[in-house]
């Protein structure tokens, strides 16, 4: 796939896999929008892309905020033309007990990463539709799969965004838009630093990045990797409850 000149807007790009994705991309030749609420680190990849030659501009929004994020995707809009691929990657990890379970933490992880994904394919769909193509790009995860212990609201909220994005699937892809699913495992980012719980078969950032790319160009309906996890858990699904509930429970990736 040629990426250049294409116009590639990426949520949650000022660390981790959006970083990643923006700095891989961009060295292709995207004109890349990022989008995060850090400002600052923005800046700091948008020198570093225009110092490689390539082109980046930053928006500062929160995902959770319909308004900011229409705005920015206008104005992302309107420097560079129409926005050719939505990479929906914002996202925060939460770790609960649901002796105490704190309502408020779960609402905060399923306002960014489900209502900021809602709020980001809605400011980009109608043009899409209108002409016809365009690329939708969650960033889920394998967690999106069954449920882990201490994990109620993010595994909730990307089984939401993956079941989200599988109805866009159905309705989007007969009018042009192509829609891909990214379930990743565990990935060296600043989400994942500092956990002490196990996380097999945890991948180097540029090996994720490469991989992700990898499947937009692709035009994978759903991708789930690294493939030793991704096969464990598709096990998982096929397990009968007793069963899942059993290995599971023995098996937290949260402290
Ligand atoms: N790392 C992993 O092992 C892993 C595995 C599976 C899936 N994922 C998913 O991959 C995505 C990226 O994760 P990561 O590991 O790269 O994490 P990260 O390094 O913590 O990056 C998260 C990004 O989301 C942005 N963000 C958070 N809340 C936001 C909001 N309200 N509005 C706008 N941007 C917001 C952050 O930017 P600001 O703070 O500047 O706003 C940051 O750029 C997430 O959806 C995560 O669930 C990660």
């Amino acid at each position: 796939m040629d990426w250049t000149g294409k116009a590639v807007l990426i949520t949650g790009a000022s660390s981790g896999i959006g970083r990643g994705l923006a700095l891989a991309l961009a060295k292709q030749g995207a004109q890349v929008g990022l989008l995060a609420r850090r400002r600052d680190l923005l800046d700091q990849i948008v020198h570093e892309i225009a110092g490689a030659g390539g082109k980046a501009i930053a928006m500062a929004a929160n995902v959770e905020d319909a308004a900011e994020v229409r705005a920015a995707l206008e104005a992302f809009a309107s420097e560079v033309g129409a926005i050719d691929v939505l990479v929906a990657n914002a996202g925060v990890g939460a770790s609960n007990d649901p002796a105490s379970l704190d309502a408020d933490q779960v609402a905060r992880v399923l306002g960014v990463n489900v209502i900021g994904v809602a709020n980001c394919v809605a400011a980009v769909v109608p043009a899409m539709v209108a002409r016809g193509s365009g690329h939708l790009v969650a960033i889920s995860s394998l967690a999106a799969y069954r449920g882990l212990p201490k994990s109620a609201a993010y595994c909730g909220s990307k089984a939401a965004v993956s079941a989200f994005f599988e109805s866009l699937r159905l309705d989007l892809e007969p009018r042009g838009i192509d829609v891909t699913i990214i379930h990743p495992g565990f990935i060296k980012t600043p989400l994942t630093a500092g956990r002490q719980a196990q996380m097999p078969f945890l991948m180097e950032l540029d090996d994720a990045v490469r991989k992700i790319v990898w499947a937009i160009e692709k035009k994978r309906k759903s991708y789930a990797f690294p493939w030793q996890l991704a096969t464990i858990v598709r096990a998982g699904l096929l397990m009968p409850i007793f069963m899942y509930d059993h290995i599971a429970r023995r098996n937290s990736f949260r402290e």
